[in-house]
């Protein structure tokens, strides 16, 4: 576990991080921005859930699962992520300009900041209670997860990249972010160099 937690943050602690820069990085939304920005801004969340939420479901979900006693809350979450994921793919196809962007961006936020705190507030201490043996392993194949995830978008990520805003506005939050990913692929790839 001590080990393991060297190699990779607890699946805890990176979900938390996730929702960190989520949140950070709505922050920093402002309805009268320019609409590049906006856009910019808007596309680096959306990516953000959309990875975020897949490696719940693939890893983090399935192992609370087993334990049966939040696996109510686990069941509701796999329909929240999808509604997430429609309210996506609308903003994708809109441009930032439209009437209705800014409202479907903020109804988007909304559900995710409900969706967050029923996670942080219940599935969270809920897995440092009953499987703190399993937090350093999980975290490590969300680590290496991530790596091919972000490697498979790496050009959305390019272009939604926070060149698109003024440096000061780079939140702490979005820099652990983005400095966790490129730390997730040194690591995973050193970890299996070692096998
Ligand atoms: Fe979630
Ligand atoms: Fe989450």
């Amino acid at each position: 576990m001590a080990l393991l937690h060297t190699l990779a943050p607890s699946v805890t602690e990176q979900i938390r991080a996730d929702h960190a820069h989520a949140l950070a990085t709505f922050h920093q939304f402002r309805a009268d921005m320019p609409a590049e920005r906006k856009q910019a801004l808007v596309r680096n969340v959306c990516l953000a859930v959309e990875i975020h939420a897949d490696l719940e479901e693939e890893i983090f979900y399935p192992a609370m699962r087993e334990l049966g006693p939040d696996s109510e809350l686990v069941a509701k979450s796999f329909p929240e992520h999808d509604h997430m994921r429609l309210a996506i793919t609308r903003l994708r196809s809109m441009a930032a300009s439209e009437p209705d962007y800014d409202k479907t961006f903020l109804d988007l936020m909304r559900d995710v900041l409900h969706h967050v705190a029923d996670e942080e507030t219940t599935l969270l201490p809920a897995a440092e209670r009953l499987l703190p043996e399993r937090l350093g392993e999980l975290g490590l194949r969300m680590a290496r997860r991530r790596v091919e995830l972000t490697a498979q978008r790496a050009g959305e990520l390019g272009a939604t990249a926070w060149q698109a805003l003024p440096e000061s506005a780079v939140g702490a939050a979005t820099a652990a972010w983005h400095a966790g990913t490129q730390w997730a692929g040194r690591m995973t790839s050193s970890w299996w160099r070692r096998r």
